[in-house]
């Protein structure tokens, strides 16, 4: 019953029938929008991570970018991007998953990330939690301990949870 929860769930639509007839799309992009649900967002992630020790800052292309940069500087961690295929030009290890509307594949420097460094991996939202299963699969092939996963939306009907190799899942709205 926070209030900037509730500001922050009240700031973002569903879009029906996109991007494939059937689904129902959960638009983070009207958040963005609403400067205060924007910060409010980061800010409740940031006291979540600030003094758990986190080196690294994992945001997942595209989306997970958004908020993973912001909270990255906030807490003092470095930020890693973990791209789509061929996007990254220095030597990467990849992931391939299953996605609610097809197949993908994720690609991180392998330089990036020392083993042993602390990583929290965001994303904007866990649908299936196939794109977070391989984020935190790359990450732990590089040495990293993953702490945790963040997020701002959850369809736990989709059983995403399931998919994070016993990882912790936090996050600020559940959805339908
Ligand atoms: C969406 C969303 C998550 C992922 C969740 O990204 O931003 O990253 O799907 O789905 P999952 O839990 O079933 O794996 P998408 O690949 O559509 O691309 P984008 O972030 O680049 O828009
Ligand atoms: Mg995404």
């Amino acid at each position: 019953n926070d209030p900037r929860i509730m500001r922050i769930a009240s700031s973002m639509r569903v879009i029906s029938d996109f991007p494939k007839p059937g689904f129902k799309f959960k638009d983070i992009s009207t958040l963005l929008l609403d400067p205060k649900a924007f910060k409010d967002t980061v800010d409740l992630f940031v006291q979540r991570y600030a003094g758990m020790d986190i080196a690294v800052v994992a945001g997942v292309e595209a989306r997970g970018f958004i908020f993973g940069t912001p909270i990255a500087l906030a807490i003092g961690a470095k930020f890693v991007p973990l791209r789509k295929p061929r996007k990254l030009p220095g030597e990467v290890i990849s992931e391939k998953y299953i996605l609610e509307y097809g197949t993908d594949c994720l690609e991180m420097h392998i330089e990036a990330v020392e083993p042993g460094e602390r990583a929290l991996v965001v994303d904007d939202l866990v649908a299936t939690g196939g794109t977070l299963g391989a984020a935190i699969n790359l990450l732990e092939r590089a040495g990293a301990e993953v702490v945790e996963c963040a997020c701002v939306i959850e369809l736990p009907h989709l059983k995403g949870r399931q998919k994070l190799n016993g990882k912790p899942l936090y996050v600020l709205v559940e959805s339908d």
